[in-house]
């Protein structure tokens, strides 16, 4: 692109990032980033458009999930090693639902800047600037913790590293071994309350003893015991994105070095905005969330800047309206992007249109509003004959009490007992896993339908 830079955002409107008070420390920080070296290289960017492409064709199934925001007190091995082993049971159910590969891509090894409704925090009558993230400031209610630091991106970056590195060893470490998975998935379906799931897991260990049977197994086929993963986050720092972007020297394209896929939220998707001109301009694929406030004018111009060449891959759409307004939001969306012909993968965030203030007090979203939205959002594609190609969850593999509901209902009394996110409730990995049970079935029930179309 030669009429971009990776600075140009500079001179772009900027939202919902800090203002820091020490531009010298902050020169000093984006002076060391850019010398260090970038976290994905542009050749995994790629494949992972590739992937997508086949995700906006119905021929692969986009699985995006992950915390809230990463945090550096709750970092540790078991974290990573949980949330990816959820990831990879629930993409084991979306296989055999699908009958397409599922691309996994984590919230994670960068998701640590957060956008948020206000700028300022009020508690007892103390007034602070709000929490942005630990790569930005302190969760802590002190006026010190909430001064943007540039010092804690060099934190970030390092956390970053070990995750993804983590992550890498795990893929292809035998880890990730289909049998492995399968093993785990039966964990959940014996419980009592699974029971009505018990039946797609046992189809998918008769498909797994057939393939042993037939000699289709890790040691003769490498496919089965590793996995490719992937790595996204919310583009919001953008200081941050511009110190870690590399020229790649066998294209000559720039390249987001923070991370496989980046996206633009809900609140710095403005057109003309610093947020769009950034990720204009760099190769990786690219995911735009659009809410209730989304119009056809802007998506238009949106996929316009942001995918000019209408290439399959580059682009996801991920629609976050809320249960019970899907139906209302999402065909005018639709409609905008079959009359531009544009390709895009259609993905469904249930979560931020489904955050309430539970009695207790809580942030919460109730299970079987996620559910709905999810529910909603096929339904909608079914009428239009357009592709549902992916979902977007915040999730974690470990067993919080943050989202209420799910067949080991979590209560609202429940919810003191392990609310760990530092900002946004996630679905534990029993509720991650039952929602991938569920969208499993939906995609089944899409794939019957076509059948059945193509037959009529
Ligand atoms: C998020 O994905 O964490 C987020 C803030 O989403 P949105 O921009 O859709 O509100
Ligand atoms: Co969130």
């Amino acid at each position: 692109m030669t009429d971009w830079n990776k600075s140009a955002w500079r001179e772009k409107p900027r939202v919902q990032m800090p203002d820091y008070t020490d531009q010298a420390a902050l020169a000093e920080v984006e002076a060391q980033l850019s010398k260090y070296p970038p976290l994905v290289f542009a050749g995994e960017a790629r494949r992972l458009r590739a992937e997508l492409a086949a995700a906006s064709r119905g021929e692969a199934f986009l699985l995006q999930g992950g915390d809230c925001a990463e945090s550096f007190a709750e970092f540790s091995a078991d974290n990573i090693r949980d949330t990816f082993k959820v990831m990879l049971q629930m993409a084991m159910v979306l296989t055999y639902g699908a009958k397409v590969p599922v691309v996994k891509v984590g919230r994670m090894a960068g998701q640590f800047a957060k956008p948020r409704s206000a700028p300022t925090e009020t508690v007892q009558g103390v007034e602070l600037p709000s929490y942005r993230g630990d790569i930005i400031n302190d969760l802590d209610f002190t006026e010190t913790s909430r001064v943007p630091n540039p010092q804690k991106m060099l934190h970030a970056y390092t956390q970053s590293a070990a995750t993804l590195n983590l992550v890498r060893a795990f893929s292809t470490g035998g880890f990730a071994d289909i049998h492995r998975v399968h093993a785990w998935t039966l964990g959940f379906t014996e419980s009592d309350e699974a029971e009505k799931y018990r039946d797609m897991a046992n189809r998918i260990q008769d498909a797994l003893d057939f393939m042993g049977a037939a000699g289709l197994t890790s040691d003769v086929n490498h496919e089965l015991s590793t996995v490719d993963f992937y790595t996204s986050h919310e583009a919001l720092l953008l200081e941050y994105e511009e110190a870690l972007a590399r020229l790649d020297s066998t294209s000559g394209q720039w390249v987001a070095g923070s991370g496989h896929m980046i996206w633009i939220g809900d609140r710095t998707r403005q057109p003309d905005g610093a947020h769009v001109e950034f990720a204009r301009g760099v190769i990786n694929p690219i995911g735009l969330k659009c809410g209730p406030t989304t119009t056809p004018e802007d998506l238009k111009v949106l996929m316009n800047k942001l995918n000019p060449n209408n290439d399959a891959g580059r682009l996801t759409l991920i629609a976050r309206f809320g249960a019970g307004k899907v139906a209302e939001h999402l065909p005018r969306l639709i409609e905008t992007v079959q009359a531009e012909g544009a390709n895009v993968v259609w993905s469904c965030d249930p979560m931020h249109g489904n955050t309430i203030k539970s009695e207790s007090g809580y942030k919460t979203r109730p299970f079987n509003q996620v559910l709905s939205e999810v529910q909603e959002f096929f339904a909608v594609h079914r009428e239009h004959g357009t592709i549902p190609g992916g979902v977007h969850f915040e999730m974690t593999g470990q067993d919080v009490t943050e989202c209420t509901g799910g067949v080991r209902a979590v209560t609202d009394e429940d919810l003191s007992d392990r609310y760990h996110t530092a900002c946004d409730p996630r679905l534990n990995a029993s509720q991650s896993l039952e929602l991938a049970f569920l969208v499993a079935e939906e995609l089944s029930n899409n794939g019957r339908r076509d059948q059945a179309v193509a037959s009529a």
